[in-house]
């Protein structure tokens, strides 16, 4: 079944602080939709993440605990190493954007392709920048005069910077949307993002004064600007795989993976994904991304997660406690893939108990006790028996990744009926040989419960896997019960 290329994208984090929910649930989503081109449609995959630092943020949250922004993005970059670790992500790439070799001379070369297109403008501005969005906002954005996404007064900045005419490309990005050459998903978003586009695109700032963002990459012929942090980063996914290093080489990953890009975002920042980023690729002449993905926000009993509320949820403490794969399970399957979903401990453990300890554990041990108990050997299993339902890959074509997870589930609580129905621990004493062959199709059955969990929760898999290979129940519990 040797398929396309595949190649996803996270948004690249702000290192101003530790890894959170949101960036957990971006992250776990590329890793399972990695995983399943990768390990069931058997495709090439290619997965980038990384860190957007060249910001003003950072060089705050630096200056507030007496680092440079080199020493403090390293720290928080080391630390998410470890955290993508413990989730078990398989990221091919973790790109920063304070790397002067691998970044730089792509944001340059694309910035210089810009200004060749006669795209790039110099102009004097007054206006309130928010440093939560990284971005100018306008005094109708503003709610009790602070941008509401992210609780804070916006700064009056008058500076004179260069703009970048995104109105110039309104009618063709409309148009790439419209048409699905960029296909939104899900079809809210891209509605959403059509009516913006019909009001039409006001141009950009495109850069900041050097003296107020010194840590950034400098405007090509111009050091006394640097690059505005949203250009900068957006590139990140076409420098990463070379593009302005050796991306007209014939086996650079760029010329492999691009276009073929999925972008995975939250929808918050929708514009800048489905606007800022094809304006500027229409404009440096370069091809338009295939998907974009967008989320909802996990809030924590209804609400936006907040040091203030009290209500901020730790992955690290969640994974600690209940293990890795019950966090990725709970991402994946509790929280929708295209809306906001919710999370707070109580539910995340109701969760824990009734599917993982009570449905896919007990199941696991029920069988595999059975086994262990009346076959002989281990079921032989074929690669024919590994069954991949057209609805699981439907609903992962559709990006639905929640309903792929549901399916599995209803297999799980079709081999429980199974058990319920025909009693095989009973029918050993009078059948024995249809009880073993009841036995064997559970086992069958586990097998590729496990196969096509493996996206989802890759160890549970391998445990299962394992288990049945050896004809013995698990020695510990898959979840253990808290
Ligand atoms: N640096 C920019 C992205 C640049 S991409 C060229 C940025 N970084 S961020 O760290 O603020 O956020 C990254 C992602 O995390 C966004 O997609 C955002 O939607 C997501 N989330 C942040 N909080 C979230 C939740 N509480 N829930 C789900 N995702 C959320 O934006």
């Amino acid at each position: 079944m040797k398929g396309d290329n595949f190649y996803i994208t996270t948004p690249i984090y702000y290192p101003n602080g530790l890894p959170h929910i949101g960036h957990a649930y971006t992250t776990t989503v590329c890793d399972v939709l990695t995983r399943y081109h990768k390990n069931i449609l058997k495709e090439d995959t290619y997965f980038l993440t990384g860190t957007d630092e060249n910001t003003s943020k950072v060089v705050k949250a630096a200056e507030k605990v007496g680092k440079s922004p080199e020493e403090f993005t390293k720290e928080v970059v080391d630390y998410f190493g470890n955290f993508y670790a413990q989730l078990n992500i398989a990221n091919d790439q973790f790109i920063r954007t304070s790397d002067k070799e691998v970044h730089w001379p792509g944001a340059q070369k694309i910035w210089e392709q810009l200004v060749a297109s006669g795209d790039i403008y110099k102009k004097s501005y007054k206006g309130l920048y928010c440093i939560g969005a990284e971005a100018f906002v306008t005094e109708k954005d503003l709610v009790d005069g602070k941008c509401p996404d992210h609780d804070e007064v916006p700064t009056e900045l008058e500076e004179e910077n260069y703009f970048f005419k995104l109105s110039k490309y309104t009618d063709q990005i409309r148009n790439a949307i419209q048409s699905d050459e960029i296909k939104i998903i899900p079809e809210t978003r891209k509605n959403e993002i059509l009516s913006l586009l019909d009001e039409g695109l006001q141009d950009v700032s495109f850069s900041r004064p050097q003296k107020a963002i010194p840590w950034g990459i400098p405007v090509p012929d111009d050091d006394s600007q640097t690059i505005y942090v949203w250009c900068d980063a957006l590139t990140n996914y076409v420098t990463a795989l070379g593009y302005g290093r050796d991306d007209d080489s014939d086996d650079s990953l760029y010329k492999k993976f691009w276009p073929s890009a999925t972008h995975v975002i939250g929808k918050d920042i929708l514009r800048f994904h489905a606007a800022i980023w094809p304006g500027m690729l229409l404009s440096a002449g370069l091809p338009l991304p295939k998907k974009i993905l967008v989320h909802g926000m996990v809030l924590s009993d209804g609400r936006k997660m907040s040091k203030t509320l009290g209500n901020v949820i730790d992955p690290k403490q969640l994974m600690e406690k209940y293990g890795t794969d019950a966090l990725r399970y709970y991402l994946l399957r509790e929280i929708p893939s295209f809306e906001d979903g919710d999370m707070t401990e109580d539910r995340f453990a109701e969760a824990y108990n009734a599917n993982l300890v009570n449905g896919l554990g007990n199941l696991v041990n029920r069988i595999m006790k059975m086994a262990e108990d009346n076959l002989d050997a281990p079921v032989a299993l074929t690669e024919s028996d590994m069954i991949v339902p057209e609805d699981y890959t439907q609903a992962f074509a559709e990006y639905n990744i929640q309903k792929a997870a549901d399916i599995i589930w209803q297999q799980i609580a079709t081999a429980d009926k199974k058990i319920q129905e025909t009693e095989p621990f009973k029918l050993i004493k009078t059948n024995p040989e249809a009880a073993k062959e009841i036995i064997r199709e559970l086992v069958v059955a586990l097998a590729n419960i496990s196969y096509l969990l493996e996206p989802f929760v890759p160890e549970t898999a391998e445990k299962i896997i394992t288990a049945v290979m050896a004809n013995q129940k698990p020695e510990e519990a898959l979840f253990p019960r808290i």
